[in-house]
């Protein structure tokens, strides 16, 4: 469908006509948010991009006129369609004045409310677009790319958005794993409460639990006070727990519980609260492995995963890497008051060749670092930091499998794809070694050989 993906603002006073357009439109294939008054979209407006605001016309302090005039404001490429029950030509003239698109009186028929809405996207210049700068740029949310392979996890995100189901995003770091869970929070009905973020390795085994579900006073030396829980807060919204493979043993029982029975106890409690909370976990490390190794209980990993979304490298994305660029160039260049408009092909030909084992935000680094050293208006590889560089255009040479000038140790080299195809057999077989060694078209002898070489046998094995 022409119209899918493209993000559409509705704004309404009346709840009825809020959800009815809201339905009506994601049933077409839009992705829609929703402001209840002309505050909360000016609020919204100021933070993220549309193609398409619908507005009521009379709503309470900021009606619909000005919600257009904010749009015109913040993003002028998008389109405004208002709607009215009080169509008085006087109000149908100042809006097309101001830069409507169109102007729908109330009752209007369903047909007709479609037919506007695809016609004033068609008449966008390039639908989901932002034109910025010399480049256009693709979004969904606040995220950049139009990879298959980002594309794919968009669709996605929409999907899991509507639902309350479990949500486990895995990535390398940097690939922007946090970006895809407050994308779903946003795009979900919990929007309008928090999202509360728990870096499972930053907060210390001792204070954990109190963090999580808070503490009665007097339960413990220092426990002056009742204390709210993060659970507390986050109740009606979204727990995201990052880095959620580095949780203690004894922490991922007690979680167990508060996503099997959606209740906890307070520390020194005894009364059960409920909570209705989505979760959303990331993690950078194999969890599956990590379960096959006995470091992460399968039940939780199983609760916590029920729709898996992988982030893929950058270096896997095909397209995106120039758009990454032109946005953190045009971010930069704003923020550090320059005029650097371009980076030039041949500094992007090195970007193009290099590894980014960082990722996204490595990405963002090396372009924020080049912005402040640039003396000119275009980015020239001189401002690109090369030494971490260079080692990495090495690293994809030497995975492609070229030899260059500096050469190769061939040893190292076979020894890392051995590790590879290990790794991904007992995976794939789910631990069992006899069939990852089938898989590998090697003897479970060879199989066990291999891997005690290579250092990945457990300390527990015959
Ligand atoms: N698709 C994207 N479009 C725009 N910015 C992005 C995108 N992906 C990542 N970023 C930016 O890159 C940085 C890293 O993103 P984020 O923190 O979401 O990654 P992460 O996977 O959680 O990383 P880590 O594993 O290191 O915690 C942020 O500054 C983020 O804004
Ligand atoms: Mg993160």
């Amino acid at each position: 469908m022409s119209g899918r993906g493209n993000r559409i603002l509705v704004v309404d006073d009346q709840e009825s006509m809020r959800e009815f357009l809201e339905i009506m439109l994601t049933k077409e294939g839009y992705q829609v948010l929703v402001a209840k008054d002309g505050e909360q979209a000016c609020r919204i407006l100021g933070e993220e991009a549309f193609d398409l605001v619908i507005s009521d016309i009379r709503m309470k302090s900021v009606n619909g006129i000005g919600v257009l005039k904010k749009v015109k404001e913040l993003s002028p490429g998008a389109m405004v369609i208002l709607i009215s029950a009080f169509a008085t030509p006087e109000t149908a003239v100042e809006a097309m004045k101001e830069g409507a698109y169109d102007y729908i009186p109330k009752p209007f028929k369903v047909g007709d409310l479609k037919r506007v809405v695809k016609d004033a996207l068609k008449s966008k210049v390039t639908p989901g677009r932002e034109e910025r700068g010399s480049k256009s740029l693709f979004h969904f949310d606040s995220l950049i790319g139009e990879s298959p392979q980002m594309k794919k996890v968009y669709d996605l995100i929409q999907r899991v958005s509507r639902t309350r189901t479990n949500v486990l995003i895995s990535g390398e770091s940097g690939t922007g794993k946090e970006l895809v869970a407050r994308a779903i929070h946003r795009l979900s009905e919990r929007r309008d409460k928090p999202i509360v973020v728990i870096n499972c390795a930053g907060i210390p085994e001792t204070l954990i639990e109190s963090e999580l579900f808070g503490h009665r006073k007097g339960a413990f030396t220092g426990a002056v006070a009742d204390k709210e829980g993060l659970f507390d807060v986050a109740d009606g919204g979204t727990v995201f727990f990052d880095e959620v493979g580095e949780l203690s043993p004894l922490i991922q029982v007690k979680l167990l519980r508060v996503i099997q029975e959606r209740a906890f106890t307070a520390v020194g409690g005894i009364d059960v609260k409920t909570v209705d909370v989505r979760f959303i976990s990331a993690t950078n490390k194999d969890l599956e492995q990590e379960v096959i190794h006995g470091n992460f209980r399968e039940d939780l990993y199983f609760r916590l995963n029920v729709i898996p979304i992988a982030i893929p490298p950058l270096r896997e994305r095909e397209g995106d890497l120039g758009l990454l660029a032109q946005h953190f160039l045009e971010k930069f260049s704003l923020q550090m008051g320059k005029d650097i408009r371009k980076i030039s092909t041949y500094a992007m030909d090195i970007l193009s060749h290099y590894w980014f084992p960082g990722n996204v935000r490595e990405l963002e680094n090396i372009v924020e670092r080049s912005v402040a050293l640039e003396t000119s208006n275009i980015v020239l590889p001189e401002s690109l930091t090369l030494s971490s560089l260079r080692k990495g255009v090495e690293e994809k040479r030497r995975r492609r499998g070229d030899l260059g000038p500096e050469g190769i140790q061939l040893d190292e080299v076979l020894q890392g794809i051995e590790r590879g195809y290990l790794n991904q057999a007992l995976v794939m077989a789910r631990g069992s070694r006899q069939q990852a060694a089938e898989l590998l078209g090697i003897t479970l002898r060879s199989f066990r050989y291999r891997l005690e070489k290579q250092g990945m046998a457990p300390e527990d094995d015959p």
